[in-house]
């Protein structure tokens, strides 16, 4: 990548790590952060003026969708690498559903291979629990961790068979990396399509109840405990799951969980118009269920904000409600979004940032979610207050299923910086590579 010496000048610069929340110039130097302070050096630097901005360590985003290899025609690595920065996301968490399954070595390498040549954020790849996600047979986990992936999961699909579960947990021990559970038993969703309630009814569709996501927690909390492996909840959506995840917290289990804007901020009554932008797995949940997860990721029960950005094409989601497959764009709204927390004074704009940013740092193991001199110079640069109408078709995924489409957006990310390279700037686009 282009090393650039870049001067970010006059923002707000909220670090996490160093729980530094001070107007300050940031330089960039040589990919890395050479300096923070007032009147540095700026001599040669490109100026980015960040004034009523906020200059944040890039975030992270552990559950996206890219599709590639197999779905390009939903998403690819180029894409959905463009999409990422367009969103202040420095990095990626890519899971494995991909055609071909990411279940082998050579996969995981296609997909850093390409990454490397096409996209402009950083790309970690999820490998495959099982085979072919089938849930029977396990992976090579410790082969695919070798060739760069940062976790295993089956995201997409659950491992219903507890003893099958109970070894992944076992052998993820040593391959040492969390394993990302999609929590949905099977036999309680059967054909569900949105959350079991007076929603459902109404909609005369078929529920998946809450009880299928917490019956999972509780199973795979319990199996993790037992072999003392690092479980991560994806996208939780439920108030049981979070209650479950913060007890075994206080116990001392290792688990860690995130939750996606749009469990944040939506619940069940925004698919009483049969929109399919309105589907996802697990599904929209009750208003009740919307306030325990806001409150587990207030309390730090819930780590982080994954968008788990599902990208799916017109004419996919353009059918009836039952027909439809789930999942959502995320990775160009997460900020707006999830900014409404911050608006309502649920999260600083700290601990915000620590959610999108420091924390999935931390739970994959990889560099990021700090500002510190000498950290690498991922950095993603927020106007909280912009306002602009989120147009998908002008956006930077293949994809256009989004339940936010055509809605007026406050806070935008509005310069996005990779290795200390500028790959993104909201007037000129994706710049890199
Ligand atoms: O809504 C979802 N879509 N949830 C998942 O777990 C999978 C994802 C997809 O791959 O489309």
């Amino acid at each position: 990548m282009t090393q650039q010496r870049i001067l970010i000048r006059g923002g707000r610069v909220l670090d996490p790590a160093a729980q530094r929340d001070e107007i300050a110039d940031v330089l960039v130097e040589n990919g890395r952060i050479a300096a923070i302070g007032t009147a540095l050096d700026a001599a040669g630097a490109e100026i980015l003026e960040a004034a009523g901005c906020w200059v944040a360590p890039g975030f992270i985003d552990l559950h996206v969708h890219l599709r590639e290899p197999g779905q390009e025609y939903k998403e690819d690595i180029a894409s959905g690498g463009r999409a990422a920065v367009a969103g202040g996301f420095t990095a990626v968490v890519c899971m494995a559903n991909t055609h071909p399954v990411n279940d082998d070595p050579s996969v995981t390498e296609y997909i850093l291979d390409r990454a490397r040549q096409e996209s402009p954020a950083r790309v970690y790849p999820v490998g495959a629990a099982t085979r072919g996600l089938a849930g029977e047979v396990m992976t090579e986990m410790v082969a695919l961790v070798d060739a760069g992936c940062v976790a295993l999961s089956d995201d997409g699909k659950t491992i219903m068979d507890s003893g099958v579960m109970r070894r992944v947990f076992e052998y993820s021990q040593l391959a040492r990396v969390p394993i990302i559970t999609h929590a949905e038993d099977r036999t309680l969703v059967r054909e569900g399509v949105v959350n079991e309630g007076p929603v459902s009814t109404r909609l005369g569709l078929p529920g998946n109840p809450c009880v299928a996501e917490v019956v999972h927690v509780a199973r795979d909390i319990t199996l993790a405990e037992l072999a003392g492996a690092h479980l991560h909840v994806g996208h939780v959506s439920t108030a049981g799951a979070v209650d479950l995840i913060r007890a075994a917290r206080e116990r001392g289990v290792h688990v860690t969980a995130e939750v996606t804007p749009h469990h944040l901020v939506l619940t069940d009554e925004a698919t009483l118009g049969y929109d399919t932008n309105t589907k996802m797995a697990p599904p929209l949940r009750s208003a009740r269920d919307v306030a325990a997860c806001r409150a587990g990721l207030a309390d730090g029960t819930l780590d982080a904000i994954a968008t788990d950005h599902a990208p799916h094409a017109v004419h996919e989601k353009d059918v009836e409600f039952t027909a439809a497959p789930p999942g959502v764009l995320g990775l160009e709204t997460a900020v707006p979004v999830t900014l409404e927390l911050v608006r309502c004074e649920e999260l600083t704009p700290l601990e915000w940032i620590r959610r999108l940013s420091t924390n999935p740092a931390r739970i994959i193991g990889r560099p990021g979610g700090s500002l510190e001199v000498g950290a690498v110079a991922d950095v993603a640069i927020v106007d909280p207050e912009r306002r602009w109408v989120y147009d998908p078709a002008k956006g930077f995924s293949k994809s256009r299923n989004s339940p936010w489409a055509g809605q007026e957006m406050i806070g935008r990310a509005v310069a996005t910086l990779v290795g200390g390279a500028l790959v993104y700037d909201v007037e000129r686009g994706v710049l890199l590579p």
